[in-house]
């Protein structure tokens, strides 16, 4: 029998438990393919009395000392969340020789770079594959698979808490709400679920993706998002009569050289691939001039999917522990970061205007300055409560900002438009 691995959590939530399970139940399983007997604790919580099915009580502490200095503890494994404290005791596992495995994209997002040094110095590991895209591998797709390939463009949904609230809205007709309690009660939401539906969570995916993509340091605060907390139920009843779904995409490319990292509710054609992933699963579509089109698709939230994830990292160290070919690799062709602007994409406008003669040509040539052009027009009602929607080719994102408040300053225009990006639409992207 070989002998055991103790692995220290800190954190035993929705992923930690599914995690703690996953090694008790797949202990023979784990054991006969990697040759290694996992064992868990000590965990590190907040609320020792709290229900835990599956997971021993006298294995609880409140006192992170009992992980971080525990001489039996061969590995930490991170699943608390956040950056404060976490990052502090990510540290002291990584300088005591000892490798980490964390699904914080928030921590990762921030201060990856510099704990991905710090594992390296200590000659020890930091993996993080549940970190981004949950149950896809797709940080070993990119570190391995595709290390030698040049990626130019990744569109992700990397978000499942809210690809689940609008398969919800959409297929089941649920409010907003509804379905966000329902995604919260699933356990995909994070402890705050305005990371998720304000595009935080999906920034910090995309900082993470792009980082590793271009092989290049792009931080959270490099990425603008938006998120869907701001979307109107109209406009996507509006988007799916045009032949569209809204998903909020992670969209990351090199514009002249430079890494270009977004992420917001876009318009995607139901034919499109990335249309069909419903749910609370994620989806990353890789774009390679070598290797072509890339999709991995599958499980993005969820205790027992993550702690998979979670779980193919611990056995990847242990299996690759000494001369190990996926090491600390620090992403550093060091390209530069464009600026928000510089993204060129499609766009939906919808527009609240009084029908009198001249409007539509003046907001026409308001788009027309901005060198934007207009593919589909939609007039619906007439009078003083008349709607435009449009669907407009290709543009640079920070003309479209300029004719948008020059649009919303037009006489007979009633309020700002409402604008959505528009991806896959047989224009650029
Ligand atoms: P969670 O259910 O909120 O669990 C967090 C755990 O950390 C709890 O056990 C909590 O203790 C403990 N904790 C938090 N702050 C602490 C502190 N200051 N001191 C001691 N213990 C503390 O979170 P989760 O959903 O499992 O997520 C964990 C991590 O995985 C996060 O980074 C999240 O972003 C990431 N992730 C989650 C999912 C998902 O689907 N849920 C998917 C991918 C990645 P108590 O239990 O006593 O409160
Ligand atoms: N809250 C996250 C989501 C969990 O909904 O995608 C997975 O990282």
């Amino acid at each position: 029998m070989s002998a055991p691995v103790r692995i220290g959590l800190l954190g035993c939530g929705t992923v930690g438990q599914a995690f703690v399970q996953a090694i008790t139940e797949g202990g023979p399983t784990i054991e006969r393919a990697s040759g290694h007997r996992l064992e868990a604790g000590p965990i590190l919580v907040r609320d020792p009395t709290r229900p835990r099915p599956g997971v021993d009580p006298a294995l609880l502490t409140t006192d992170p000392e009992d992980v971080l200095a525990d001489p039996e503890v061969g590995m930490v494994v991170e699943l608390m969340g956040g950056v404060d404290p976490t990052s502090g005791f990510v540290r002291r596992a990584l300088e005591s020789g000892r490798p980490v495995v964390t699904a914080n994209k928030q921590l990762l997002s921030r201060e990856g770079d510099a704990l991905l040094e710090l594992a390296a110095t200590a000659g020890t590991e930091l993996r993080f594959e549940a970190a981004a895209g949950g149950a896809i591998p797709v940080i070993k797709v990119l570190r391995e698979s595709l290390l030698a390939a040049e990626i130019d463009r990744l569109t992700g949904i990397v978000n499942g808490t809210t690809n689940f609230v609008l398969t919800r809205m959409r297929r089941a007709g649920l409010d907003y709400e509804a379905a966000l309690a329902l995604a919260q009660e699933l356990g995909y939401a994070e402890a705050d679920p305005t990371e998720d539906v304000g595009g935080a969570d999906a920034a910090a995916k995309i900082a993470i993706l792009s980082s590793i993509a271009f092989h290049t340091r792009v931080r959270f605060g490099d990425v603008p998002f938006e998120g869907i907390d701001g979307l109107h139920a109209e406009d996507v009843e509006i988007a799916d009569g045009l032949g569209f779904a809204v998903k909020l995409l992670g969209v990351a490319e090199l514009v002249d050289g430079a890494v270009s990292a977004r992420v917001f509710p876009a318009l995607v054609p139901h034919g499109h691939r990335l249309a069909s992933v419903e749910g609370a699963d994620n989806a990353v579509l890789l774009e390679s001039p070598g290797a072509g089109e890339i999709m991995l698709v599958g499980p993005g939230a969820g205790g027992s999917e993550t702690a998979s994830a979670v779980l193919a990292d611990v056995l990847s160290i242990l299996g690759t522990q000494r001369g190990s070919f996926l090491h600390n690799a620090l992403a550093d062709a060091g390209r530069p970061i464009a600026p928000p602007g510089a993204l060129r994409s499609a766009f939906y406008m919808r527009l609240s205007v009084r029908d009198r003669p001249g409007v539509l040509a003046r907001v026409a040539s308001a788009l027309a300055d901005g060198e934007l052009s207009i593919e589909t027009v939609l007039q619906q009602g007439q009078g003083d409560a008349a709607r435009l929607v449009m669907i407009l080719h290709e543009g640079r994102e920070e003309r479209m900002r300029a004719a948008v408040e020059r649009i919303s300053g037009l006489e007979d225009v009633r309020e700002p438009p409402v604008v959505l990006h528009v991806i896959g639409n047989g224009d650029g992207r």
